[in-house]
């Protein structure tokens, strides 16, 4: 394709610890990983209107969905009294439905992408309200905890209605992701969640209250290195999630999986009900628990721990620099 273009990058997330409670109003834990959605941005021709479309994820057999990125695209040009006359095409490292952020990352790569394109001065705070769009469509009630760590990259301490604090590691961490292969619907899980809360709700209360105070203590243990004491944190979160109704058996068995392996700890990140697990490796171990996972037919990756957050350029701007 030809003509101006503009390419937004957007990382993959994990959440550490809180998901689920953090739509309730409880701290989290998340940082940003160094798989990405890529999003390229052209301009169409007058009369054009939008077109959105996603390549099919290399080694998996699904194409991401873009009807939220489109939503989101459509709001921002209303906004401004525009219609949009664009060419977006979306390229995820990313598994979708996987417990790892990629609408968010979709999102987030898709308006820095355009704002750079169009020259528009959005901010940081901009990108995340702007992808809140897409991600409202998606789940109705989400936290924001995905976009902002996806926009803001690094380890994130995340509470609804606060601003993000970052938590500086001393140096980078492995985690050993492991993916169950179940898709899910993180609105049904959070439905699901939402119920067992409202059956007890002074039971949920004092979870809440709990998985807060797991959130501050896992983000001062990876700020000292303690990844033991982190892996306990993490695995007790996971019997948290299992309580109202975020687990399987599937999930609990890849963590017993990945603490006969030698992890300090694992649990499932993001909705749940499928998707991803985590697991702390003891120092040196990641790529070898990693390959065993993965002989026992799950698909699992390595990756460390912080990564940095969306960016985007001009075409020209890539071109220039190869010439250079
Ligand atoms: O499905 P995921 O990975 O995007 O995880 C959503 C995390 C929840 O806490 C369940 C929802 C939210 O909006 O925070």
């Amino acid at each position: 394709m030809t003509g101006t273009a503009a390419v937004g990058e957007a990382p993959a997330k994990v959440i550490i610890t809180g998901e689920h409670f953090v739509v309730h109003g409880a701290w989290g834990l998340a940082a940003a990983i160094g798989l990405k959605v890529r999003a390229e941005v052209w301009r169409g021709g007058e009369g054009e209107g939008l077109s959105v479309r996603a390549d099919p994820q290399r080694g998996l057999s699904r194409t991401p969905d873009v009807g939220p990125v489109r939503t989101v695209i459509e709001e921002l040009y209303r906004a401004r009294n525009e219609r949009p006359a664009l060419r977006v095409k979306l390229t995820s490292e990313i598994p979708s439905g996987s417990g790892l952020g990629s609408s968010a990352a979709a999102m987030t790569a898709a308006v820095a992408a355009i704002a750079k394109l169009e020259d528009w001065p959005i901010n940081e705070n901009g990108i995340i309200e702007a992808a809140m769009v897409g991600e409202r469509k998606i789940h109705g009630k989400p936290s924001g905890a995905d976009v902002t760590v996806s926009t803001l990259g690094g380890v994130i301490l995340f509470k609804m209605g606060e601003s993000p604090h970052r938590v500086e590691l001393p140096e980078e961490v492995k985690l050993v992701i492991v993916y169950s292969g179940g898709v899910r619907n993180t609105g049904t899980l959070i439905g699901r969640v939402s119920f067992a809360r409202s059956a007890r709700p002074r039971f949920f209360s004092i979870l809440s209250e709990s998985v807060s105070m797991l959130s501050e203590l896992a983000s001062r243990d990876l700020v000292e290195l303690k990844l033991e004491e982190l892996g306990r944190i993490i695995t007790l979160n996971h019997t948290v999630l299992g309580s109202v109704g975020a687990s399987n058996a599937v999930l609990d068995d890849i963590v017993e999986l990945c603490i006969s392996l030698g992890c300090y700890g694992a649990k499932l990140t993001g909705a749940g009900g499928g998707g991803s697990v985590i697991a702390i490796p003891r120092p040196g171990t990641a790529e070898q628990v990693s390959k065993q996972v993965g002989e026992r037919g799950f698909k699992s990756f390595v990756v460390t721990i912080p990564s940095g957050g969306v960016r985007a350029w001009r075409r020209e701007e890539d071109e220039r620099e190869k010439r250079s």
